[in-house]
């Protein structure tokens, strides 16, 4: 049977016949004594072992390379040298399979930008294990999140024929030949194709989303989301996940509510669950880390209309590389700006100017806004999008036809505007971009296994 070392090291009861198993970090070898630093995965934290020359198959030590899969049986004893608590006094090592000197890992330090070269091997890296054990325990918590409050969790489709934010970055899936598609009039017959209609990866589970919590009140997605914008940025990836939660019979300030409630929530949960990676980070990559994520998990979020925040921005004296001016978009340079200049701390950005944001979003008296919402926080900017939905059908339907959206394909999302139909609001939390909040990992390549950006999908 194995242990897995971080158990060991957390209990520490002195006593012989462990096993554990895992990659040889380093070793050092002399004519009479072995130190390996075996690590498995399950902390930051490896388990030294001590192997003496008097073990049957000593010699075959010198062979062994860092990476190398080792299994070690042996005694827990405290250990006399400084640097660990715990080590494990060898009775039998066997080697599983051998790591020689062309294993890349072999320094103690990387960049990161070599490192995503080798993605397929950096989870082995003291850093990128604590980044995913850190999202690992995330994405449970946020299940329990929603469990705790009875939100239903429900699998909306990948594959769809709605573009639910609109911009036209939607990868297509389609089973004609590229080098020779089907045409009627100078345009590709998708009628022909696999499903009958131009379809694609989603950007966001929220339209059907919405359906769920029209029947079942409040619910939640958490899923994978396509992006084909072709921007290269550190906060950017073409495949991200999100998570979304839906209620029905909510406005914004509901939305908002709920949203503070389950970062600060997840907050704690790295804090409380995650307290050694959490030190790692604070040690190895972002200084303050702990204090900053402490803080947050206390805070009240600022709310500021987006009125509000282009006046503070204007008055700021701060010179930008965009212009601030009412009816812009906010850029990160500004979200940063005033999440960490002007609020020192997480704030919500609301009511925005309609032609910034969707169709669906529900159309403040004033005319000229709607209620959305963006959650900023300090390093990463926006984390949240979210907003009420617009839930009157003529109010919608006039919206879909100022901004050219054909009615026809969304009739079923129509449907739940003409039946039963009621104020609701949810939105959408960028699941790499939390972890890069809580881990301070500054690019969104180093929070995702296996990134997919512009021109890179190697593996
Ligand atoms: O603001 P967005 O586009 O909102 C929606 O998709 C809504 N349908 C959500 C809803 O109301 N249910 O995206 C939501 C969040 C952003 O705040 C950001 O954190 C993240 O998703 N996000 C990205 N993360 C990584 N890479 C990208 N290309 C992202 N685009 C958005
Ligand atoms: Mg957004």
């Amino acid at each position: 049977m194995r242990t897995r070392i971080k158990e060991l090291l957390r209990c520490g009861v002195s006593g012989s016949g462990y096993t554990v198993s895992g990659w040889v970090r380093s070793l050092r070898l002399s004519k009479e004594i072995a130190f390996i630093v075996l690590n498995d995965g399950s902390s930051v934290d490896g388990m030294q072992i001590v192997a003496e020359s008097g073990l049957a198959n000593f010699e075959e030590l010198s062979r062994v390379g860092t990476g190398s899969a080792v299994r070690v049986t042996g005694e827990l004893v405290e250990s006399p040298s400084a640097g660990q608590k715990y080590e494990l006094k060898a009775i039998a090592v066997e080697v599983i399979g051998y790591a020689d000197e062309s294993y890349p890992l072999q320094k103690k330090r990387h960049t990161f930008e070599y490192l995503r070269t080798i993605a397929h091997l950096r989870p082995r890296t003291n850093t990128y294990g604590a980044v995913f054990r850190l999202r690992s325990k995330l994405a449970q918590a946020i299940h329990r999140f929603f469990a705790e409050r009875n939100f239903l969790y429900v699998h909306t489709p990948i594959i769809t024929a709605s573009d639910c934010e609109g911009a036209g970055e939607l990868f297509h899936v389609s089973t004609l030949d590229a080098a020779n598609p089907p045409m009627v009039e100078g345009k590709i017959d998708y009628s022909q194709d696999f499903f009958g209609q131009k379809t694609g990866l989603t950007v966001s589970g929220q339209l059907e989303g919405e359906m769920f919590a029209t029947a079942f009140g409040d619910i939640y997605t958490f899923g994978p989301t396509f992006r084909a914008e072709n921007s290269n940025t550190a906060r950017h990836a073409s495949e991200f996940w999100m998570i979304e939660p839906e209620m029905a019979f909510a406005d914004l300030a509901d939305d908002a509510e709920l949203a503070e409630r389950f970062v600060r929530y997840l907050c704690r949960v790295a804090l409380e669950e995650c307290s050694e990676e959490m030190s790692f980070f604070d040690k190895q990559i972002e200084k303050g880390l702990l204090e900053r994520v402490r803080s947050v998990a206390d805070a009240d979020f600022e709310r500021i209309e987006y009125d509000e925040a282009i006046r503070l921005l204007q008055k700021s004296g701060a010179t930008f590389n965009y212009p601030v001016e009412w009816g812009l978009d906010l850029q990160t340079e500004h979200e940063r700006y005033i999440t960490e200049q002007i609020v020192g701390g997480p704030a919500f950005i609301l009511n925005y100017p309609k032609d910034i944001k969707a169709f669906y979003m529900r159309q403040n008296d004033d005319g000229r806004t709607v209620a959305a919402m963006d959650l900023l926080v300090p390093k990463v900017g926006e984390i949240i999008g979210g907003s009420q939905r617009e839930e009157r059908l003529d109010r919608l339907t006039r919206r879909m036809t100022e901004m050219g959206i054909a009615q026809e394909p969304l009739w079923w999302y129509l449907d739940s505007r003409r039946w039963g139909s009621c104020p609701h609001a949810g939105f959408g939390l960028g699941f790499e971009r939390l972890v890069m909040y809580l881990s301070g990992m500054e690019n969104i390549r180093d929070v995702i296994p296996f990134p997919r950006t512009p021109r890179h999908a190697e593996f």
